[in-house]
């Protein structure tokens, strides 16, 4: 399989502030890589490099073969942001055509496209409420939507079960795995341990640093435990004592 995504040696921050260590991630075509920390761990800020939205301090992000920040790069991943970045005044078909346009969807395949999307993440019902009539949680399944409505061969999700009741969860990620079967690539972050373990690979994250990385299997195996938390928890005292030795 090929590589979509490669960063490497990464230090990323803000201004002086350094929030990302040493970053290493290898994200192969047709593969689900989990994001898992804390809040304040430096997940948002990798996925925001991985996107291009903010330059590396030092080391390389690569796309699709390409060096990030590249702009032309965003018309092929699907995004959502962990904040929803909807538009409150239109109905939710409303913001799905528009965002669906401006990934260059012509308007027969978004009439093919809208009802998919939706239907993903139970919003059919939904379309043509205002988004200013939402739930949060309704809001976080109309990003997922607008992520999914130009089929990109790329999906960067952040944090996208959050608000999201267990049932839609698990038909979210039924979906995820079909995307990743017919070869999309996901790269998503959560803080919940059940969605990293629905993951190909992952990425432990605290205070900036990989902390363990490796198949669910691999890392429960690796540090003789029986759950993927257990993983991250052990993982996690092993870096505070490091820290504290000095
Ligand atoms: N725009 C910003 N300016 C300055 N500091 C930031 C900014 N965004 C995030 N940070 C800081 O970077 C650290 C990591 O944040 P973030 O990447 O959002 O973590 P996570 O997504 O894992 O919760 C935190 O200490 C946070 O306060
Ligand atoms: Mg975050």
């Amino acid at each position: 399989m090929s590589i979509t995504i490669q960063v490497t040696n990464l230090q990323q921050g803000y201004g002086k502030n350094v929030v990302l260590r040493d970053i290493n991630l290898t994200v192969k075509g047709g593969e689900i890589v989990g994001l898992i920390g804390p809040s304040g761990a430096g997940k948002t800020t990798l996925v925001s490099t991985i996107m291009g939205m903010l330059k590396p301090q030092k080391g390389t992000v690569t796309v699709l073969q390409q060096r990030m920040p590249n702009r032309k790069l965003l018309g092929k991943i699907g995004y959502m942001a962990q904040t929803d970045a909807l538009y409150n005044s239109l109905t939710a078909r409303e913001n799905l055509k528009f965002f669906g346009a401006m990934q260059g969807l012509s308007v027969a395949e978004l009439k093919k496209q809208i009802p998919y999307a939706a239907g993903i993440v139970n919003l059919n019902a939904d379309l043509d409420k205002y988004v200013k009539n939402f739930s949060g949680g309704m809001k976080r399944r109309l990003s997922l939507a607008i992520a999914l409505v130009s089929n990109p061969e790329l999906l960067i999700l952040d944090e996208p079960t959050v608000g999201i009741d267990p049932e839609l969860r698990q038909q979210i990620w039924h979906e995820l795995q079909h995307l990743a079967k017919v070869g999309k690539t996901i790269l998503l972050t959560t803080h919940v341990m059940a969605d990293a373990e629905q993951s190909d690979q992952l990425m432990m994250i605290r205070n900036g640093v990989a902390i363990a990385q490796g198949t669910p299997n691999q890392l429960i195996r690796n540090y003789q435990v029986t759950s993927v938390e257990e993983v991250f928890l052990k993982a996690g005292r092993q870096q505070d004592a490091h820290t504290h030795n000095g």
